[in-house]
Order: C-alpha cells, then sequence, then structure tokens
C-alpha cells in the first residue's frame, strides 16, 4: 500500500481541497455515515435503533466509551453527572455582566470557556483521570449554563438543578419552571426532546466536531476544544440552521408571498437565499434523522393540541422541492434541522435557544471525538497547507 504522507513529501505535492470535500482528517472508530444510502450509526448501531431504545446519557456513555453500558455502569454514570450540575456560585455571577439581550449562544461558549479558569487541573490532557472528571462536569454543567442563558434572556431568576429529576426532565424544569409555583414535566416534551437530543450526538467530522479535534490536537483542555466547537456550531450553515429555518418559515407566513413563489427565489439564487434546513455535505438521498425528527413533530404537536400553520409551510416546502428538478439535480433532501425548529417552538422555546439544544445534543460527540484523538498516540498537530496565490516577491517602494 502506499503512503500518501511520504508520497506528499516525496513529490512535493499539495492537494487543494476547499472545504475539505474529499479530504479526510482522521481515522475514526465512532461514528458511520453512508450519504448514499442515509444510513447513520453509533458505533455500529443504526440511528433508528439508538433513537428508539436508548436515552440521551446512554448514548452518550456509548460513544465515548464504544460500548453499551451495563445497568450499574448507568447508574453509576448518571449519579456522578447529577453531582456535578451545579455551578460555582462566581460563574453564575458570571452572567451578569453580559448584556441580557446576548444571544444564548456566545453565553454558552464563554461560560464554557470560562469553566477552565474553575478546573485549572483540567489543563493536563494527558492526565486520564482529569480527562474523565472534565467528560463529566462539561456533561453535567452545559445544560444548567443553556437555562441560565435562556433565563437570563427572559429576565427571569435562574433556578437550580433538581437532581431528583431525569437529566432531560431537569433540564426542562430549569428552562421552564419558576420560583413561585411547582414544575409538572409534560412526558411527551421530554420524550420528544431526548429523541432530538439523541439524534444529535454525533455526526463525524462535521465542522464544529473537526473544530473541537482541530483546537484538541493543540493539547489545548477539553473545556476551551468545546468552547471552540460550540462557535463553529453557531453558524447558519451549520448549527445556527434550525434557528434560520424558523426564521424562514416565519417570513414566508408573513409576508403572504406563498410557498412556490419562495421557492421560485430560491431557485432564482435572489440575494444569495437558500432554502434553510435542505441540502447536507454527506447526505445525498435523505438524512435519516430528518425522517424521526419528522416523526416526532406530528407526535409533539398532536400531543400538544397545537395547530401550527409554520408546520403546514414546512410541509408544503418539502412536498413542493422534492418534486422540483432544481433540488432533484442538486440531491438537495430536508436535513435534521428542517422540523427540528417547529418542535422546539411547540416546546415554548425561543428561536435564539434553538441552536444551544443543537450544542447539548453535540456535546457527546465532541467530547468523545476529542478523547479519541487525545488517546491515539499518532494524533499531530492539524496544521493545514495552503497554496499561496499572491504577489510574488516585490521591493519596497522607495517612494510612496
Ligand atoms: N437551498 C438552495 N440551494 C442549495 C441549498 C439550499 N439549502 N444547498 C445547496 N444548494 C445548491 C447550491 O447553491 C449549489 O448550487 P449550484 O451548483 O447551482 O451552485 C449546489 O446546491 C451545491 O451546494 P454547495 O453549497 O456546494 O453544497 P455543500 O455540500 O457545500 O453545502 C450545506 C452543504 C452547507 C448544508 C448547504 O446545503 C446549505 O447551505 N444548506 C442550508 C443550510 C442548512 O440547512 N444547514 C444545515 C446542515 S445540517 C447540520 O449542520 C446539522
Amino acid at each position: 500500500s502506499i503512503d500518501i504522507s511520504t508520497l506528499t513529501k516525496q513529490t512535493g505535492y499539495t492537494t487543494l481541497d476547499q472545504g475539505f470535500v474529499n479530504t479526510a482528517s482522521t481515522k475514526s472508530e465512532i461514528t458511520y455515515i453512508d450519504g448514499d444510502q442515509g444510513i447513520l450509526r453509533y458505533r455500529g448501531y443504526s440511528i433508528e435503533d439508538v433513537a428508539k431504545n436508548s436515552t440521551y446519557l446512554e448514548t452518550a456513555w456509548l460513544l465515548i466509551y464504544g460500548e453499551l453500558p451495563s445497568a450499574s455502569e448507568l447508574e453509576e454514570f448518571e449519579e456522578k453527572i447529577r453531582r456535578h450540575t451545579l455551578l460555582h456560585e462566581d460563574l453564575k455571577r458570571f452572567f451578569d455582566a453580559l448584556p441580557h439581550n446576548a444571544h444564548p449562544m456566545s453565553v454558552l461558549s464563554s461560560a464554557v470557556s470560562a469553566l477552565s479558569t474553575y478546573y485549572q487541573d483540567s489543563l493536563d490532557v494527558h492526565d486520564p483521570e482529569q480527562v474523565e472528571i472534565s467528560t463529566i462536569r462539561l456533561l453535567a454543567k452545559l445544560p444548567t449554563i443553556a437555562a441560565y442563558a435562556h433565563k437570563k434572556s427572559l429576565g427571569q431568576a435562574f433556578l437550580y438543578p433538581d437532581n431528583s429529576l431525569s437529566f432531560v426532565e431537569n433540564f426542562l424544569k430549569m428552562n421552564f419552571g419558576n420560583m413561585a409555583e411547582p414544575y409538572e414535566v409534560n412526558p411527551v416534551l421530554a420524550t420528544a426532546l431526548e429523541r432530538l437530543l439523541i439524534l444529535h450526538e454525533d455526526h463525524e467530522q462535521n465542522a464544529s466536531t473537526s473544530t473541537v479535534r482541530l483546537v484538541g490536537s493543540t493539547e489545548a483542555n477539553l473545556f476551551a476544544s468545546v468552547s471552540a466547537g460550540i462557535n463553529a456550531l453557531y453558524g447558519p450553515l451549520h448549527g445556527g440552521a434550525n434557528e434560520a429555518v424558523l426564521t424562514m418559515l416565519e417570513q414566508i407566513k408573513e409576508s403572504g408571498e406563498g410557498v412556490e413563489k419562495f421557492v421560485q427565489r430560491v431557485k432564482n439564487k435572489e440575494d444569495g437565499i437558500r432554502l434553510m434546513g435542505f441540502g447536507h455535505r454527506v447526505y445525498k438521498n435523505f438524512d435519516p434523522r430528518a425522517r424521526l425528527v419528522k416523526e416526532s413533530a406530528h407526535e409533539v404537536l398532536a400531543a400538544l393540541g397545537i395547530k401550527d400553520e409554520l408546520l403546514d409551510i414546512a410541509m408544503e416546502l418539502e412536498a413542493v422541492a422534492l418534486a422540483d428538478d432544481y433540488f432533484i439535480e442538486r440531491k438537495l433532501y430536508p436535513n435534521v434541522d428542517f422540523y427540528t425548529g417547529v418542535i422546539y417552538k411547540a416546546m415554548g422555546f425561543p428561536t435564539r435557544m434553538f441552536t444551544v439544544l443543537f450544542a447539548i445534543g453535540r456535546l457527546p460527540g465532541w467530547i468523545a471525538q476529542w478523547r479519541e484523538s487525545n488517546s491515539d498516540p499518532k494524533t499531530k498537530i492539524g496544521r493545514p497547507q495552503q497554496l499561496y496565490i499572491g504577489e510574488p516577491q516585490r521591493d519596497w517602494p522607495t517612494e510612496r
């Protein structure tokens, strides 16, 4: 077999692959995707099986440690996470310094970055015990940070975590409960949220995960690497798409222009608009997660007795696009984010929280990928080449 790295060195070839369309940055045992057939597997298990049978934390264990946990391993893991859900009281005050209308993704990445200042032992990325405790702290504290970001935007008091509840139930309570009255978790919402989080847990070398691995390759600690991943997720072409989908659906509703006209404007590339929630770098047939999310959207809205015009617009958009040559030729299908926003809205989350929910979902994948990279002795600092196309050497002008 040919060792490409040696070949590149010997011949001096550099491959230009903008957007890394063909270049693998790593080997990985975590997630398998076949984009043509719409297959996604976590550690060999199909996403359909995982979504129907597992929980967020059990799936996190699977991704991070490679196997399904035994009942006692899972119990111990959940207990450890429950013990770390609180934020340091000083970190709580950190939120006071940020404007109330800050985007919660900015709040999230800043607060996660700040975790390194409280847990300075985490800087030793070669100490397995530190990696382990940083893993638990991140999984436990990210939902608390996210709920605080939400409460701050509403001007409401923060609620301490309630460790008598499950991971997802506690998260719902911290977001929607208040100090004045008891909070009752709606099981339909808890089940739907659990499923959505599972569907987002890992997706191999997407932009945010590649960012986490790249930053981690410099031996930056887990908090710093995940904070960078959150910022990569923020963009509307990645995690920010779920927010952008809802904004788009609302604009279509308010403008009254109708779906057909809007799709025509997308096809004309008017102002560079895209059909948000459509298309994927890897899936060129269908996104298996999108099917499961669509199922949940109908279940949640039916169970809550909500009739949402935005869901009708989304379904009409999907039908029109799937029958249109522009989308067929370019292999553009609904992705996981097309229907997630409709569900989050029905749950009561403001649009700006949608990408934060994606970040909580993706966290176990980021951790698993960072740990895989960190424990591989062959990992090198990520340092892409470039092709310089600027001016050749120039003499400094004598007169200016
Ligand atoms: N709407 C309209 N046209 C599109 C769309 C879209 N959503 N996506 C791609 N196209 C078109 C492009 O204009 C291009 O057309 P052209 O050949 O006439 O120039 C062609 O399809 C190929 O597009 P690329 O941008 O080269 O595809 P790429 O694989 O780089 O992009 C991406 C993938 C970023 C997801 C893109 O499809 C997109 O912008 N989608 C909308 C945003 C979105 O939903 N992102 C979420 C992704 S999933 C996730 O992060 C969980």
